[in-house]
């Protein structure tokens, strides 16, 4: 039984894949977003970013509630699936942004997005140049919106997962990144353990979401 090591080419996963990698429907992480930014915002109507977008299920989500969305990933593979999915679903093209793009180069403007969402993408940065993408991220939402990311949780190392030299961190340690005195209001703290058949051992991952408090 092979043990569990994250892909590289995500590209080749994709164009594998029958239908849909990750399925077709949002993440655990883009559903709790979504209902924070309704509880807080009410009408579902601002820009969101969906970083590390893969075939696009939290991308679809949030335009189909009624965000405008920009999606960037570095595979083409799944923002040509992204197209199809939003195609099928009715989405109207000129409601999602989708571009080839590295995060590491990603123009992240100021102020800029009411959800910002990084799910799992940063688990495939450095761990010495994660937290610096993370902050940018923090930066890129606007005063009042929602920022949400998700990464690897090191537990999964322990049961032999070769997760490489990638960034990984607990709940606690990516809810650290999220102070209120930096003016952040936690919302949701995640870490869940899961059994991978195909592997015979469990994965793990953290989520934080959380608000940046409106500037008064
Ligand atoms: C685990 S998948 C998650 C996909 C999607 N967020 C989801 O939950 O369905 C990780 C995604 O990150 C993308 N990715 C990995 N490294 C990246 C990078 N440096 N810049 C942009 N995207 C990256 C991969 O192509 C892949 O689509």
């Amino acid at each position: 039984m092979p043990a569990f090591r994250p892909p590289r080419d995500w590209d080749a996963v994709y164009a594998a894949a029958d239908g849909y990698h990750f399925g077709e429907e949002p993440s655990q992480l883009a559903h709790t977003a979504l209902g924070f930014y309704r509880l807080f915002n009410g009408p579902v109507d601002g820009l969101a970013l969906d970083l590390g977008s893969g075939e696009g299920r939290d991308t679809a989500y949030l335009a189909k509630a009624g965000l405008n969305v920009v999606a960037r990933d570095v595979s083409p593979t799944g923002l040509e699936k992204t197209r199809t999915l939003l195609g099928r679903l009715g989405v109207p093209a000129n409601r999602v942004d989708l571009g080839v793009a590295d995060v590491r180069d990603f123009d992240y403007s100021p102020g800029t997005y009411d959800l910002a969402l990084a799910a799992n993408v940063y688990q495939f940065l450095r761990p010495e140049e994660a937290p610096a993408h993370l902050a940018r991220l923090q930066e890129a939402t606007k005063p009042g919106g929602i920022c949400a990311v998700g990464v690897f949780s090191p537990a999964m190392t322990a049961w032999g997962a070769e997760t490489g030299d990638y960034f990984s961190a607990t709940a606690d340690e990516l809810l650290a990144y999220f102070p209120p005195s930096g003016g952040w209001l936690p919302l949701d703290r995640t870490e869940y353990w899961t059994y991978r058949p195909e592997n015979a051992m469990m994965v793990s991952f953290a989520y934080v979401v959380a608000r940046k408090e409106s500037k008064s």
